[in-house]
C-alpha cells in the first residue's frame, strides 16, 4: 500500500502548526505594528514561514497526487485535487510576501498602504477557502475509504472501501463532473 513518506507527513503536520499559529496570532492592525518588537517579529515569522513553504514545495513536487488510492485515480480528479493543492501553495506564498510587503512599505513610508493590506487580506481569505475545501475533500475520500487518507493522516485510520447507496449516488454525480473536467481541458 502506498504512503507518504514520514519526511512528507511530517512536514505536513508541523507545517499545519505553523500556519493556524499565523492565523490566530494575526496581527488586528497597522497599529499595532509601531512597536518595533512586534514588527521585527513578524518579519522574522514570515521569512521562516516562507523559507519551510518553498523547501516543502520543491520536497512534495516528484510526489504523486493521491498517492494512497486503492483504485486508478480518474484524471479529472487528479486535476481538481493538484489545482487545489497548487492554490493552497499560492495562498500561503502571498501571505508572508504581501506580509513583508506591508513592512517594507511600513519601513520605506512609501504610498500604497491600502493595496498592499488589501493583497494580505485577500491571501488570508483565499487560503482559508482553499484549506476548508481540502479538508472537506480530504474528510469526503476518507468516509469512501479510498486509502487517500492513510496516506497522509495517522488517526482515525480507514478499514477499506465503504460502500453504501449514499455514496454509490455521489459517485454517479462525481464521475459526471470529471467526465466535463476531462473534456473542457482535454485531458484524454
Ligand atoms: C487538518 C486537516 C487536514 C487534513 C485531514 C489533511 C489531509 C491531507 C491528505 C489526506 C493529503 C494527501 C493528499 C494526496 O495524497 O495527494 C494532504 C496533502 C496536502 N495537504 Fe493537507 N490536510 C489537512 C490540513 C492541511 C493544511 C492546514 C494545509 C496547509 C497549510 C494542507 C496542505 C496540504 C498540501 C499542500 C498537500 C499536498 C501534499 C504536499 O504538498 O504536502 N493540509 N492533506
Ligand atoms: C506568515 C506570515 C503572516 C501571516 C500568516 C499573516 C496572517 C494575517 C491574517 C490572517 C490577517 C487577517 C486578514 C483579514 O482580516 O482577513 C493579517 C492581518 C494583518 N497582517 Fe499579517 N500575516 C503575516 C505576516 C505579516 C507581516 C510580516 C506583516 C507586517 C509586518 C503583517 C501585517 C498585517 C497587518 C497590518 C494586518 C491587519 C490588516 C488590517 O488592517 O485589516 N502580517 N495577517
Amino acid at each position: 500500500m502506498n504512503s507518504h513518506t514520514i519526511t512528507s507527513k511530517f512536514i505536513h503536520w508541523t507545517f499545519t502548526v505553523l500556519y493556524a499559529y499565523g492565523i490566530f496570532k494575526q496581527v488586528g492592525d497597522l497599529e499595532e505594528l509601531e512597536d518595533t518588537s512586534l514588527l521585527n517579529f513578524e518579519i522574522v515569522f514570515a521569512i521562516v514561514f516562507l523559507v519551510i513553504v518553498l523547501i516543502r514545495y520543491f520536497y512534495m513536487k516528484g510526489t504523486p497526487t493521491l498517492l494512497g488510492a486503492h483504485e486508478e485515480m480518474r484524471k479529472g480528479h487528479l486535476f481538481i485535487a493538484k489545482t487545489v493543492h497548487r492554490l493552497v501553495y499560492f495562498s500561503l506564498i502571498m501571505l508572508p510576501t504581501t506580509g513583508l510587503l506591508i513592512a517594507a512599505m511600513l519601513s520605506f513610508d512609501t504610498r500604497g498602504m491600502g493595496i498592499a493590506i488589501g493583497l494580505h487580506e485577500f491571501s488570508a481569505t483565499l487560503s482559508y477557502l482553499v484549506i476548508a475545501i481540502h479538508i472537506g475533500a480530504s474528510l469526503y475520500s476518507r468516509l469512501k475509504g479510498e486509502g487517500i487518507w492513510n496516506a497522509m493522516v495517522p488517526v482515525w485510520k480507514e478499514t477499506g472501501k465503504v460502500n453504501s447507496d449514499l455514496i454509490s449516488k455521489l459517485e454517479v454525480i462525481e464521475n459526471k463532473t470529471y467526465d466535463q473536467i476531462e473534456k473542457i481541458f482535454r485531458l484524454n
